[in-house]
């Protein structure tokens, strides 16, 4: 009997004790997203795939996005400008000042919904979040436990007879060290 209570303590103390805080990921990070939304819109069904190629810099509050058609879009949140190029076309537009870029962090006000394992030789710990309420939905995002590298993100959202869910699988995520080379724009670049 006394040992049975004794192996509850510390099962629970040990639970307790790998709720991890919030983390943050390295401000510079590149991947390759597939992103998978499916969505009613007074029940009539959809969904629509988009593969985009990341190149993020957290410090500089740049991003940029490289579509599948070729079209390459730069976010300079600094500036409060976007950019679409493609081909040799240019189009500038402001950034709503409201918008900003999100740091590469679990928010601080994450509720934890515990901890996996991928792989089998080799195995990775990973943690999922939930988020609930953002201004894009309710989010849960897994990330590797060791260094908050993301693996995958959901967003569901209900709003104007839309139901939606989309689902972003991160692949081949890095964290190079990026040139401001990287998101320059060629010149000129028309305002809108
Ligand atoms: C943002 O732009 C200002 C003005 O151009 C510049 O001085 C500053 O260094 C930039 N900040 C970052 C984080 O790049
Ligand atoms: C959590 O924080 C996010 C971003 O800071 C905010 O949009 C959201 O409303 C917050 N959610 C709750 C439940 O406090
Ligand atoms: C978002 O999460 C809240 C709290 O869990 C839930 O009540 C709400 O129905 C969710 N909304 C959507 C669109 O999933």
């Amino acid at each position: 009997m006394l040992l049975f209570v004794c192996i509850l303590g510390l099962f629970s103390a040990t639970s307790a004790a790998v709720v991890p805080k919030p983390c943050c990921a390295k401000h510079q990070m590149t991947a390759e997203l597939v992103q998978i939304t499916g969505s009613y819109t007074n029940g009539t069904p959809a969904t629509v795939e988009a593969a985009i190629k990341i190149q993020y810099d957290y410090d500089t509050k740049m991003i940029k996005l490289e579509q599948t058609d070729g079209t390459t879009i730069i976010q300079d949140f600094n500036q409060t400008q976007q950019y679409t190029i493609s081909g040799k076309s240019c189009r500038k537009d402001k950034i709503p000042t409201d918008l900003q870029l999100q740091p590469p962090c679990v928010p601080s006000n994450a509720t934890y919904r515990g901890r996996r394992t991928i792989g089998d030789d080799v195995t990775y710990d990973v943690d999922t979040w939930f988020i609930a309420d953002t201004p894009w939905g309710n989010i849960t995002v897994s990330v590797m436990a060791h260094d908050c590298t993301p693996v995958m993100q959901g967003t569901s959202t209900n709003e104007n007879n839309v139901v939606s869910q989309t689902t972003v699988f991160y692949h081949n995520v890095q964290f190079p060290t990026l040139a401001a080379t990287t998101f320059q724009v060629p010149q000129p670049c028309p305002g809108h």
